[in-house]
């Protein structure tokens, strides 16, 4: 049997996968079943002190495809294969006072098993940055084994929250020193993909000191239209608001906001998340650079936690070791990462002169060569 044991951002995991922070860690009860089934780690849905409360109705739906067909639905049907996820959840309705007994409760039944608590505050103020403070001391007085900032939740009611965080770089590196300030305990970051290049705010979030960055949350979207009704799919009351889609559909999506990131910072830690639901996906994380991996929708959709995604998991990457003779996660984490080059590197026709999209090389004095401008994914 391989050794799937790694070291991310000083902790060690027993395997390199966790479930994301979402319904299959919405609970103690929950997060004891996802250990007993064999994850590494996980993260808690996210843990606010802010009132939460969900629409009415469905918070998440799966979006199908026929197979052998066009048809892309939300409504429940036979021969179909999944695209994505979309949610309009909100963080945790739990108070923190519900959470604190539960994490003690979590990490003294599995010593071994990472608990990464995912917290999300206001920002803006020193009382909004002070309520960060607050939830990191709770939870790490209690034993969680490092944090995860919620900068991404793309549905949210307040400006100072969620990808309104993640959409300002200051805010990035702010928030992420004012947890630094108190943290004992790796702090990983979760920025939102809906910016215009994540570099810039991966970048301010490692300046404010953060260990890791985990990418992607979901990316905003809205339900398709079922042509019958003219109604969204997903709606209350008629109306329907941006969400969240997750899931296959995202996997490329993902990989490139992840490729950015692990080719501008090569030494720093990533955790990949986004349409992983075996080996072949998380594979494409590690060999981008990822140290681990984060599963949501495919685990909602297997006994609400994955029980058999995680045996797939595992059993995928100890065959994939063990026919490649890789004794650790090290041996293959990152060698695919400098095949993303800019688009005037892939080799064009031998027969045909090219010069990266100029005329001539030479007569752009003063711009940069092709091979020396931005890869951009
Ligand atoms: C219903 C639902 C609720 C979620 N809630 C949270 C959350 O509270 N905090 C968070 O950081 N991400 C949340 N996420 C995002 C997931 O953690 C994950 O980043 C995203 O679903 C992409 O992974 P996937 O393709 O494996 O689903 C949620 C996702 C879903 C589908």
């Amino acid at each position: 049997m391989a050794d799937l044991s790694t070291t991310f951002t000083g902790i060690r995991f027993p395997n390199p996968f966790l479930l994301a922070s979402a319904p299959p860690t919405e609970s103690d009860s929950n997060i004891l079943r996802a250990f007993d089934a064999g994850w590494g780690g996980v993260v808690t849905k996210t843990i606010g002190l802010h009132p939460v409360v969900n629409v009415k109705g469905p918070k998440t739906k799966f979006l199908r495809a026929d197979n052998g067909g066009a048809r892309l639905s939300m409504n429940k049907r036979p021969d179909t294969t999944l695209v994505a996820s979309w949610n309009w959840e909100l963080i945790s309705d739990k108070t923190i006072d519900w959470w604190i007994p539960r994490l003690e409760k979590i990490k003294k039944a599995f010593p071994d098993r990472i608990l990464i608590a995912s917290i999300m505050a206001g920002s803006g103020n020193d009382k909004e940055l002070r309520n960060w403070q607050a939830l990191t001391t709770a939870c790490q007085d209690v034993g969680v084994d490092g944090f995860e900032l919620n900068f991404s939740c793309p549905h949210m009611d307040r400006i100072d929250m969620g990808s309104n965080v993640g959409k300002d770089k200051v805010l990035c590196s702010v928030v992420t020193i004012a947890v630094k300030e108190v943290a004992k305990v790796p702090v990983w970051v979760k920025p939102t993909p809906a910016t215009a290049n994540i570099v810039e705010e991966a970048e301010a979030s490692f300046r404010g000191g953060a260990d890791a960055v985990s990418s992607s949350n979901t990316f905003p979207s809205l339900p398709p239209i079922d042509p019958n009704t003219l109604d969204f799919e997903m709606n209350v009351e008629g109306y329907v608001s941006s969400g969240g889609l997750g899931g296959p559909a995202i996997l490329p999506l993902s990989l490139a906001k992840m490729a950015q990131m692990t080719m501008a910072f090569p030494e720093k830690s990533f955790s990949g998340i986004g349409g992983v639901s075996n080996f072949d996906h998380a594979l494409c994380y590690f060999l981008l650079g990822c140290g681990t991996v984060q599963v949501c929708t495919a685990a909602m959709l297997d006994s609400a936690i994955g029980p058999n995604v995680i045996k797939a998991l595992t059993s995928g990457m100890s065959e994939f070791m063990e026919k490649r003779g890789y004794a650790s996660l090290e041996d293959f984490r990152g060698i695919r990462r400098d095949r993303v080059v800019a688009h005037s590197q892939i080799k064009r026709p031998e027969q045909i002169e090219y010069h990266g999209g100029y005329d001539g090389a030479e007569e752009h004095e003063g711009y940069a060569k092709p091979a020396e401008q931005p890869v951009t994914v």
